[in-house]
């Protein structure tokens, strides 16, 4: 049920905070330990690499994991589209667990791979929000995501949950392995809420950006570097779904190299910063595209900020940003697509699930 919210989107993003909170019950036991099959954790230990296989935002929250399993756990990992991934198999190494992302648990491209590699004998693991579906039945192993039912068509609260998951399950790994760790996942997500909750407190901030930046438009460009271009991949995808503007994600050395010819007056151009190493790389590209007429919006992490930025988002872990610097971005689509008049929870063309190939 909706209640008292207009649309089960932004039900669905306001319930992040709590999500990441059911998160980090779910995974923790009573001595504070990570609370994980014992299974999931050998066969986690035991690969010699990681497969993620996952569509759409799945796939997005997949990119960052690949992030965390290597960053956190030093497990060589890759991330497929599963269409893709389907005809289309890489060498694989050794000893590969694969690793189904997928909220539904239900979408045929996911599947289809992993019929084959359930054929060849490897162990899967899949990640997804609805644990008796196909991918969770047919799969060695699950971890389910605790998101609570995802209505609205666009996914927002399964990528912060997926993220989440990810990263506990590459913080478990770590401590299988016995690496030294710097961080504890379950106090980095209680943080990571908090900053989420201030977030879902300013919608008229978002608001007001949709409708400066993003009422009249044609198209948008999203620019990030490092775990920022993940995000921005994920940002231009949710305007596109809801709004029908034409939005791109681009590394944010890469637009340069072509798509610049595309900037006029005005055409608004997102910029994630929130990555200390590459912050002014970053501000150097936005300094580019201003240059060519754009109308930048910065979102940057606090402690990184510069003057002029349109919107601050509380420290979080540098790992972790993701699962705080989407929020701006879900709000943006949702205001865009609400002041465009276009049926936020059900975008044309679109169904929750897909089951055909
Ligand atoms: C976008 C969206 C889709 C899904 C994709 C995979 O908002 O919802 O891109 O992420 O269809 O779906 P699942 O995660 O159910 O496999």
């Amino acid at each position: 049920e909706k209640g008292t919210y207009p649309h089960f989107m932004l039900k669905e993003i306001d319930e992040q905070p709590f999500v990441m909170r059911n998160i980090i019950q779910e995974y923790q036991d009573e001595n504070d330990d990570i609370k994980l099959d014992e299974d999931i954790r050998k066969a986690m230990s035991e690969c010699d690499r990681v497969y993620i296989i996952a569509a759409g935002t799945s796939y997005h929250a997949g990119l960052i994991g690949k992030e965390f399993l290597e960053k956190i756990a030093e497990v060589p990992t890759e991330v497929h589209v599963a269409s893709e991934f389907s005809y289309n198999f890489p060498l694989l190494s050794e000893k590969p667990l694969f690793v189904f992302i997928s909220q539904s648990g239900e979408t045929a491209d996911l599947r289809s791979v992993l019929v084959e590699t359930n054929k060849l004998g490897h162990p899967a693991l899949t990640l997804t929000n609805v644990p008796g579906s196909t991918l969770s039945r047919e799969a060695t192993y699950t971890m389910h995501l605790h998101a609570g039912p995802e209505i609205a068509v666009a996914s927002t609260k399964a990528y912060t949950a997926q993220m989440a998951v990810l990263a506990i399950l590459a913080v478990d790994t770590a401590r299988a392995k016995g690496l030294t760790l710097d961080f504890d996942p379950m106090k980095e997500l209680g943080i990571v809420s908090s900053a989420m909750e201030s977030l879902c407190d300013q919608k008229e901030v978002f608001e007001q950006i949709a409708r400066d930046y993003l009422s009249t438009t044609r198209n948008c460009f999203f620019i990030g570097r490092g775990l920022d271009y993940f995000v921005g991949l994920e940002g231009a995808l949710k305007l596109k779904e809801i709004s029908y503007i034409q939005a791109e994600g681009f590394a944010g050395g890469e637009l340069k190299h072509g798509t610049i010819a595309l900037i006029e007056d005005g055409t608004p151009v997102i910029a994630l910063a929130t990555q200390e190493h590459v912050n002014s790389s970053i501000r150097s590209n936005v300094q580019e595209v201003v240059t060519r007429g754009a109308n930048d919006c910065i979102i940057s992490l606090e402690g990184l900020d510069r003057e002029g930025d349109a919107f601050v988002i509380p420290n979080v872990h540098s790992l972790l940003t993701p699962l705080v610097s989407v929020l701006p971005l879900q709000l943006i689509s949702y205001y865009a697509a609400l002041h465009r008049d276009c049926d936020v929870d059900k975008p044309r063309n679109l169904a929750k699930s897909v089951t055909v190939e």
